[in-house]
């Protein structure tokens, strides 16, 4: 379609996106910049009152939750189809890293819940969502994974396999749900400047090590996360879907020299 404005296709004006996750780092740079492409926001986060907050400032509409929990994740479904009118984009962000430890040393606990947040989350909602989207024709799911999900580690095992299922996941509901003209891809960041990496970032020998191993050097903002994930939800990206875009300056490319 031809159009004077080349920036077009990257509005998401007329439609609605939930964001799970979105009241700090990553998710709310994408609830913030969703919001500057015109798009009215679900907000979902377990912070109940920077919700609320963020829904306040942002005009959009706040539904408190926890992720991790199956039926909460039912109930969101139902009021956000509800109270929207219909999700026209859905970014499954909210995720946690879980305690460093060996795969086979972790408390079983903390290995269920890194499970229910990061990786039952998106196969639930999505599974809720995108039946609703394939009805109207049209929709785009944006998962949160990882470069974790990339590589193998010793101290995030249990982390990088949730990652590593998310691209799966895209893949699969690309392929499901194609047919019916909704696209589901995946964003693998590397290391971003959020309170999730404060801890390698606060150590300068920690920092220089990761970094350096990063060809630009820097960790990402963001922003930089953000902009891809807009990329993904818009008409942009009306013809990607089952990929995964590796946002991390370059980190999995080098071989570190
Ligand atoms: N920051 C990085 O370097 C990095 C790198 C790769 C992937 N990621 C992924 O990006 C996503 C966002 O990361 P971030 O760095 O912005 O994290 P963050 O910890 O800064 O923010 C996470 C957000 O999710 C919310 N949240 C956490 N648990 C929740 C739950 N059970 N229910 C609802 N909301 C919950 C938090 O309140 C917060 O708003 C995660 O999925 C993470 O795995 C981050």
């Amino acid at each position: 379609m031809p159009t004077s404005d080349p920036l077009r296709a990257f509005r998401l004006d007329g439609r609605t996106a939930l964001v799970t996750g979105p009241t700090r780092g990553i998710g709310l740079a994408i609830a913030r910049l969703f919001a500057n492409a015109g798009a009215r926001l679900v907000l979902a986060d377990v912070d109940r009152p920077a919700c609320d907050a963020l829904a306040e400032t942002l005009d959009g509409i706040s539904l408190p939750t926890d992720v991790g929990d199956a039926r909460a994740l039912d109930r969101l479904a139902e009021q956000a189809e509800a109270l929207s009118g219909g999700i026209d984009v859905l970014v499954c962000n909210a995720g946690v890293a879980g305690p460093a430890s060996p795969m086979h040393a972790i408390d079983e606990a903390d290995r269920d819940r890194l499970y229910a947040v990061n990786l039952m989350h998106p196969i639930r909602l999505t599974g809720l969502i995108a039946p609703h989207m394939a009805a109207r024709g049209r929709g785009s799911i944006v998962l949160l994974s990882s470069i974790a999900g990339l590589r193998g580690t010793s101290h995030l095992g249990h982390y990088g396999v949730t990652k590593a299922a998310l691209a799966q996941l895209a893949r699969n509901l690309a392929v499901e749900w194609g047919p019916s003209g909704v696209r589901a891809n995946a964003i693998a960041p590397g290391l971003i400047r959020t309170e999730w990496a404060d801890a390698i970032l606060s150590s300068p020998e920690r920092a220089d090590r990761r970094l350096g191993l990063t060809p630009l050097r820097r960790a990402g903002s963001p922003e930089e996360v953000a902009s891809t994930a807009l990329y993904l939800a818009s008409d942009a990206g009306g013809f990607t879907t089952g990929q995964t875009i590796v946002v991390d300056g370059g980190t999995v490319i080098s071989d570190g020299s």
